[in-house]
């Protein structure tokens, strides 16, 4: 199914305050969360499953570079500081991210349901969404977690190139642009992520290994886990994800 309402994310990008434009209109609501390396394609495929499932993509890193392009003066210090860390490859500390996730509290209640994409990301964090959603009455449907060899995920990360504007993901090889250098869905300009420079990049899986997959244990106990094979063209994953989540339910 397309729903073809692809929520602008509004709340979520800009904070508690702004409101989306467009909440999709949905008959069953998907809470799902993508985990998997950096790289393996968990934001490509949010996309494809948000216009699937009419479910929001609610991604940390995309509301911590929406923070680091703004002017230093409008950044708080908690944000700048989680720029900076995030540009060498480290983790955000739990407490600012948390901060961040409370705030925009609402978006979990989405009526399209969520996507979350790269939170959480440390045991802390899962436990705290955990509470979070148990305080609310709220029930995830899934953990879908992608599976990929890593010198393949390396060449993902190389290749890839960001819309500046609305943040949609493209390859240069995998997955290009229509037109050069420019984004297919509003023509804003395509940037390399200062964290996909390979110093950066090691020090990314570094934290994933540690920190991060300790999470495939916490969502297997809870019976959540759905493991997708992340080869093959988006189009393939995307299509593995969905009759792998109808299985699951
Ligand atoms: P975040 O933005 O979450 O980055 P990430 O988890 O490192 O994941 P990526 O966005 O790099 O990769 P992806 O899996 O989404 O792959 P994509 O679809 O783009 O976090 C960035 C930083 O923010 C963190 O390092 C941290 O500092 C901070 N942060 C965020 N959340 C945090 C948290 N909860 N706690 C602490 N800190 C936090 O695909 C990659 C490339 O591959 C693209 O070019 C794409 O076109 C291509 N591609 C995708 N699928 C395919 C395919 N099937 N075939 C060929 N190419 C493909």
């Amino acid at each position: 199914m397309d729903i073809k309402t692809t929520n602008d994310r509004a709340t979520w990008l800009q904070g508690p305050a702004a409101v989306c434009s467009t909440p999709p209109q949905v008959h069953s609501q998907w809470r799902l969360l993508l985990l998997g390396a950096p790289g393996v394609g968990k934001g490509t495929q949010a996309q494809l499953l948000s216009q699937r499932l009419g479910a929001c993509h609610l991604s940390t890193g995309d509301v911590f570079r929406a923070a680091g392009s703004r002017a230093e003066c409008e950044q708080t210090p908690a944000m700048a500081a989680a720029t900076h860390l995030m540009r060498r490859g480290e983790l955000v500390p739990d407490s600012t991210v948390w901060e961040m996730v409370r705030e925009r509290g609402v978006c979990l209640h989405c009526r399209g349901g969520f996507l979350l994409d790269g939170f959480p990301r440390t045991l802390n964090q899962a436990e705290s969404l955990k509470r979070l959603m148990d305080e609310e009455g709220l029930a995830l449907s899934a953990v879908v977690n992608y599976e990929l060899p890593l010198d393949e995920i390396v060449s993902r990360l190389s290749g890839r190139r960001t819309c500046r504007l609305c943040k949609a993901v493209y390859h240069l090889t995998g997955q290009p642009p229509k037109r050069e250098g420019m984004c297919d869905r509003c023509s804003g300009e395509l940037i390399q992520r200062d964290d996909d420079r390979p110093e950066s990049i090691v020090v990314r899986m570094e934290a994933y290994q540690r920190l991060t997959t300790p999470l495939i244990e916490f969502y297997s106990a809870m019976g959540l886990l759905v493991p997708v094979v992340a080869s093959g063209s988006p189009e393939e994953i995307c299509r593995r994800s969905l009759s792998a989540l109808e299985v699951h339910v």
